[in-house]
């Protein structure tokens, strides 16, 4: 079996400007000693980028952007390119949440779209995936679940997909404190590496990390990360405060 780095990562969302995005990253800095055997990356909005680089030179924390357009430059007046996230220090970018999805109709071809322009500036994506409350009741899950991921890997090669990462968020489990039990989201999981083995092959889907994002806290990391599966946590809400977060980082 492979052996895969656990990742925390934490989602700002639209929160923090740069003095309190200062404030966070040292208190966590303060609270996180330098870990080996786990990556951390927080993402703060695009305005925060260069202040929370500036303040984790130096640190094993690593930065990542929550978006990105898939040029590289042009007339895409409001947008953002991995080039220019790059060069602000970013190592990682989440792709297609369920908040761009739903808010900005964002659709599976832009996240493949997406999802191949981060690789080829050299960041990593954190591609999410997820059913809204509507599609678990149905009987939908695995089914959209399978969908989004195969869509948004759409003519990518093995080795593009051994280096990314995906998270499940399961749509009703964002912000709302009813967190995914961690059987569920084990039995997503294993359909999303399923998917991913189909796709490549046992080898590389074994490689790909995945993350469970969705009302992450401290008192329910453990039992999350238990599971098989479960590779990381994509942390919203709990990633602002800085015990909270890591806490979670130190999942046990
Ligand atoms: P939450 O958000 O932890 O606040 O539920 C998770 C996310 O949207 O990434």
């Amino acid at each position: 079996m492979a052996v895969r780095r656990p990742l925390i990562a934490g989602n700002w969302k639209m929160h923090c400007a740069r003095p309190e995005a200062e404030r966070l990253l040292l208190a966590l800095k303060g609270q996180i000693a330098d870990l080996t055997d786990r990556e951390v990356v927080v993402a703060p909005p695009f305005t925060a980028l260069e202040t929370a680089g500036r303040v984790l030179a130096g640190s094993s924390i690593r930065l990542g952007a929550q978006n990105l357009h898939w040029e590289p430059q042009g007339a895409f007046t409001g947008e953002v390119s991995g080039a220019m996230l790059k060069e602000l220090g970013c190592s990682h970018v989440i792709v297609g949440h369920s908040e761009r999805r739903q808010y900005f109709a964002e659709t599976d071809e832009q996240v493949a779209r997406k999802v191949k322009a981060a690789q080829r500036e050299g960041l990593i994506p954190i591609m999410c995936v997820g059913e809204t409350l509507e599609e678990r009741e149905r009987g939908d899950t695995l089914g959209v679940i399978r969908r989004q991921t195969q869509a948004g890997l759409q003519g990518q090669a093995k080795d593009a997909i051994a280096l990314l990462v995906i998270a499940y968020e399961p749509v009703w489990a964002i912000g709302t404190g009813r967190t995914a039990t961690p059987e569920q989201a084990q039995e997503v999981h294993t359909a999303i590496r399923a998917t991913l083995a189909a796709l490549t092959d046992q080898a590389t889907a074994a490689a790909v990390r995945i993350l469970y994002g969705g009302s992450v806290k401290a008192d329910n990391v453990d039992a999350l990360m238990a599971q098989a599966d479960i590779d990381g946590a994509l942390v919203g809400g709990a990633s602002l405060q800085a015990e909270a977060f890591a806490r979670i980082v130190q999942f046990r």
